[in-house]
């Protein structure tokens, strides 16, 4: 199937939409991933560099910049980032997930941030960010055992009917079989966003954040 096609994110209406949740009803998520983010980053020995695969417009890029790295952002979506370019002056480029145009370990650090519900090979991208990262990985996935998944299955919003969710141990199997010969270091959270405004390893919180650190032979 033609990626480009198939993508949601090329949807104008969707778009058009996507920034000003995070200033409305996503307002209090985005506080709460990015304090777990926050938290997962600090485990990394100085990070100087980071790409940002399945960027959309650039949320997550900048506040990656906000936080002292050389952040770039890569989309396979050329009208989500057009809008990442009109919000802020950090490099993008465009370009597939489960085929990232760069060099092994050319980033300190590769993020994916709500992205791996909507590519179509979710271990192949793992496997992608895990060849150009030289230190570690950090993803944030919505929770499939989780009533923020329930409710946007049950929203009947056609994004999230395309979505796939997962839960923190199928995440962390995946991240296994993705990282293949690669000896890696997995820790995660979860913030119970909507419930408790806290970060724990509860396997049924919201958000997951996941912080994968390559381990040295
Ligand atoms: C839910 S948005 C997340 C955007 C941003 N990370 C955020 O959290 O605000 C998912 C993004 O993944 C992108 N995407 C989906 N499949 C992709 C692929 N194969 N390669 C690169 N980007 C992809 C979409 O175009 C979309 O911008």
């Amino acid at each position: 199937m033609n990626r480009l096609l198939a993508n949601p994110f090329t949807n104008p209406t969707i778009v058009a939409g996507y920034e000003a949740w995070y200033e409305t009803s996503g307002r209090r998520a985005d506080r709460l991933e990015k304090a777990l983010l926050r938290r997962l980053l600090a485990g990394f020995s100085r990070p100087r560099t980071l790409l940002e695969v399945g960027c959309g417009t650039g949320h997550f890029t900048r506040w990656f910049g906000e936080q002292g790295l050389q952040a770039m952002g890569l989309d396979l979506s050329s009208p989500m980032l057009a809008e990442a370019v009109h919000l802020g002056s950090l490099p993008y480029v465009q370009g597939d997930a489960l085929a990232l145009p760069f060099q092994a370990g050319a980033f300190d650090l590769v993020a994916l941030i709500t992205t791996l519900e909507f590519v179509n090979d979710p271990v192949q991208a793992l496997s992608e960010a895990t060849r150009v990262a030289r230190h570690g990985l950090i993803l944030g996935v919505l929770n499939r055992q989780s009533l923020l998944a329930w409710r946007r299955k049950r929203s009947g919003e056609s994004l999230w009917q395309m979505a796939r969710f997962f839960t923190p141990a199928e995440l962390v199997r995946l991240m296994q079989q993705a990282a293949a010969g690669t000896r890696v270091k997995i820790v995660w959270r979860t913030t119970l966003w909507p419930v408790w405004p806290g970060e724990l390893p509860l396997s049924w919180g919201g958000f997951i954040g996941m912080a994968v650190s390559m381990v040295e032979p």
